[in-house]
């Protein structure tokens, strides 16, 4: 058995602005990686910067951060951190720029200028301490060692092998207060599916599943505002992000499984976002459990069925058309790759797979 999260967190709110002095014993001048926009509309950078100006802190911002990064832009923020001479990186928003956040540590720590060190198993992973601040509700990156950016010459997603995991989380739950219901929609189903793919991996231990069942019991809790039925509250707006971080809690033990595979494809072919793409398989792969773990996920869940499950995703998504050729590469991808056919507790052959892709 073994367990490591190696991340001080806190979950309360003002959390940016109560530890303050905190977030600037990590350095002397901060990068702050954030997208263009949603940082600084949800109030997250605003409060960044504020705790590092009452502090006597320098930052400098990059806010060029893609959906998706690309190594390229790594590489871009990672010279223009070095040119700034920072010495700590403050990641805020969703996976794309925490994910980003700590590639980018990593380079400016290497002082290098070669794209492919990001994909160097035998470098050490040492980097700039990273501070993560959360502003949707899926990624679970702040607790997490994982990076996964877009690799063009490969034509899909892959996690760089390097863990680097932030020292710092600071999660308030409202940032999501000004976030489009789409928005929370697709990331909660990403949070779901961490926690499910987590459970059911052949890594997972009484520690990890742990993590899991208990954001899926939160995540239950708050699934009547996916689906409309209500308005979301403060309360609600705090137990998604807690369920995201026990997410990511969870699958920083044991990584994620078939259904993230299989979506690298979708996100990469047809910009699909990555929990509605990773929300197409879910439903099917969880079918295909074994009865106690389905009946474990499923009651946490608060679902009487896999049906059921079924039937609540087609409800937040919608229909929308995956193109044949897109599910052709991402089955071709997945059943090519041992590791993932063999990760999950879910015996997993190339007909089932089949089945969970939708390739009839
Ligand atoms: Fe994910």
């Amino acid at each position: 058995m073994k367990y490591y999260m190696p991340v001080r967190v806190y979950d309360e709110p003002e959390c940016v602005l109560n530890h303050k002095e905190e977030i600037v014993s990590y350095g002397h001048k901060a990068l702050i990686v954030t997208g263009r926009r949603s940082a600084q509309k949800c109030g997250a950078l605003g409060d960044v910067v504020s705790a590092l100006k009452q502090c006597g802190r320098e930052y400098a911002v990059y806010n060029k951060i893609e959906e998706n990064p690309s190594m390229e832009t790594i590489m871009d923020a990672s010279s223009f951190g070095r040119s700034e001479q920072v010495d700590f990186v403050i990641g805020i928003g969703g996976g794309s720029p925490l994910d980003a956040a700590k590639a980018i540590a990593f380079m400016i720590r290497r002082n290098s200028d070669n794209p492919d060190d990001l994909y160097d198993a035998s470098l050490a992973a040492d980097a700039l301490d990273v501070i993560a601040v959360p502003t949707t509700c899926g990624t679970g990156s702040e607790v997490t060692g994982v990076s996964v950016l877009t690799v063009h010459a490969k034509n899909t997603k892959i996690s760089i092998p390097h863990k680097i995991f932030p020292k710092l989380a600071l999660i308030d739950g409202k940032y999501l207060s000004s976030a489009p219901h789409s928005m929370i929609v697709n990331t909660s189903i990403d949070a779901f599916a961490h926690m499910s793919e987590s459970y059911l991996s052949k890594k997972a231990d009484v520690y990890s599943q742990s993590a899991a069942l208990t954001g899926l019991k939160l995540w239950s809790e708050v699934k009547d505002v996916l689906t409309q039925e209500r308005e979301a509250d403060g309360q609600d707006y705090a137990k998604l992000m807690r369920a995201s971080t026990f997410g990511g809690i969870a699958i920083a033990q044991t990584g994620t499984s078939i259904p993230h595979a299989l979506s690298y494809i979708l996100t990469y072919d047809q910009k699909i976002p990555h929990g509605k793409a990773v929300g197409y398989f879910l439903g099917r792969f969880i079918g295909f459990a074994d009865e106690a773990d389905q009946k474990a996920i499923l009651d946490a869940a608060g679902f009487e069925s896999a049906d059921e499950l079924n039937t609540f995703l087609s409800r937040v998504f919608g229909e929308y058309e995956v193109k044949r050729e897109t599910l052709q590469r991402a089955y071709d991808t997945v059943s090519a790759n041992a590791v993932r056919m063999q990760g999950s507790r879910v015996e997993m052959d190339p007909e089932k797979l089949r089945v969970i892709v939708n390739l009839h």
